[in-house]
């Protein structure tokens, strides 16, 4: 008997396969990082990303047959990440899952890659111990969806899911998208950012400090160590009537901090003697500082046009999902707003917040299916528009 969805995603630096069950389950979430192909370039670089898919994805895939024993006869059918992304990685995953559909004769479901970002918390995530995390009324509890129920733990009050409608913030390397999710297949789109994405902002910012790639965590675990307060960085765009994201004035006002930190001169002369001195908070102690005000000023940015959203669109749900939703300093931010307000924000577990193939396999299974000769007419679309 079909027991599974098996998901590709391909769309950026993440070759990643999955097998979902249908009530949501993450049976196997398998993820091949390209991260430290990419470090040196400090950002993907996408003709080095996709070549690297065609190399990972199926044996990617014969490792997690493998490992969970799992044969074609045990696949109902195939979904892949269609859009949005970069062009030549999509095309990767899109090719090998209708090869792989017409060889095995299973239907194909194109899925579209944020949509699957904010389905991630209907889903209940692999491991024991792997729970989503809600935030509300200025606690936070760790949750399972509610067709998880009787499987772990029988408290009523652990299975929970955030209600449609509600407002999602998709947060990545790739995209910041403020949503109004009306169902998991329905959604309008709320605000974009301008210019970069916010993880992308992390990234420039990582690599203005030379702190490696990606920037996010590192620059988030520094930010913990410093004070907010010590650099005076404005979030963009505030106003109630710009709801848009814009990052790259923060990543010049940094830079131009740290060209006057490092002497005023492009950081050329702490640049001379990089080997000891740049990066390095020990020799830069004003690092941690200057990280925990960037992080500040983007999660208000974040937060305030999230919030207001829901005050706007008279819901209580928001959820935060993709890359930059593991943020630390956004997860307490967005708990201590709880308080003062009565909205409820979700966060989904880490192994489906960054980039997988769970989130992509687990929305197909409420997706239309191409039969495998339809299928072979399926192309990848680098700027597929939302569900509407
Ligand atoms: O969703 P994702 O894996 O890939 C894209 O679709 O882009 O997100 C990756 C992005 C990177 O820019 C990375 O720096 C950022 O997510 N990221 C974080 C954190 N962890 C990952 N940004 C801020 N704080 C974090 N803890
Ligand atoms: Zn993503």
């Amino acid at each position: 008997m079909s027991r599974f969805i098996l998901g590709f995603e391909t769309s950026c630096d993440e070759t990643a396969c999955a097998l979902v069950t249908r009530e949501g389950v993450v049976a196997a979430n398998d993820v091949a990082s390209q991260v430290d192909l990419h470090a040196r370039f400090g950002g993907v670089v996408p003709e080095v990303a996709s070549r690297r898919h065609l190399e990972a994805v199926l044996p990617l895939l014969e490792t997690m047959f493998r490992r969970e024993g799992v044969t074609w006869d045990d696949i109902e059918s195939i979904a892949v990440t269609r859009g949005p992304g970069l062009i030549g990685c999509l095309l990767m995953g899109v090719e090998t899952a209708k090869a792989l559909a017409w060889t095995h004769d299973k239907p194909l479901v194109p899925v579209h890659h944020l949509e699957g970002h904010l389905y991630a918390l209907q889903m209940t995530p692999a491991g024991s111990g792997a729970f989503h995390l809600l935030a509300g009324e200025g606690r936070r509890s760790t949750v399972l969806p509610p067709a998880a129920r009787d499987r772990r733990d029988p408290a009523p009050d652990l299975y929970l899911a955030p209600e449609f409608p509600h407002v999602g913030l998709v947060v990545s390397g790739g995209h910041t998208s403020l949503v109004f999710a009306e169902s998991p297949t329905r959604y309008q789109t709320l605000a974009v950012t301008l210019d970069d994405a916010v993880g992308e902002a992390y990234d420039k910012v990582a690599r203005l400090l030379e702190l490696g790639y990606p920037g996010g965590p590192v620059v988030d675990r520094l930010a913990a160590q410093g004070r907010a307060d010590r650099f005076e960085l404005t979030p963009p765009l505030m106003r109630r009537d710009r709801p848009e994201f814009s990052f790259s004035g923060l990543k010049t006002q940094v830079a131009r901090l740290v060209e006057d930190l490092r002497g005023g001169n492009g950081g050329e002369t702490s640049k001379n003697t990089a080997e000891t001195t740049a990066g390095d908070p020990e020799n830069e102690p004003w690092i941690p500082d200057l990280c925990a005000s960037f992080q500040a000023a983007v999660i208000e940015s974040l937060l305030t046009k999230a919030l207001r959203a829901t005050e706007e669109r008279g819901v209580r749900d928001l959820t935060i999902v993709g890359g930059v939703a593991c943020n630390r300093g956004l997860r307490a931010a967005a708990e201590a707003a709880t308080a003062r307000r009565p909205v409820r924000v979700w966060f989904p577990h880490p192994s489906l917040c960054t980039d997988n193939a769970a989130m992509i396999a687990g929305l197909a299974w409420h997706l239309p299916a191409l039969a495998p000769e339809d299928a072979l007419a399926l192309n990848p679309d680098a700027s597929l528009p939302f569900s509407g």
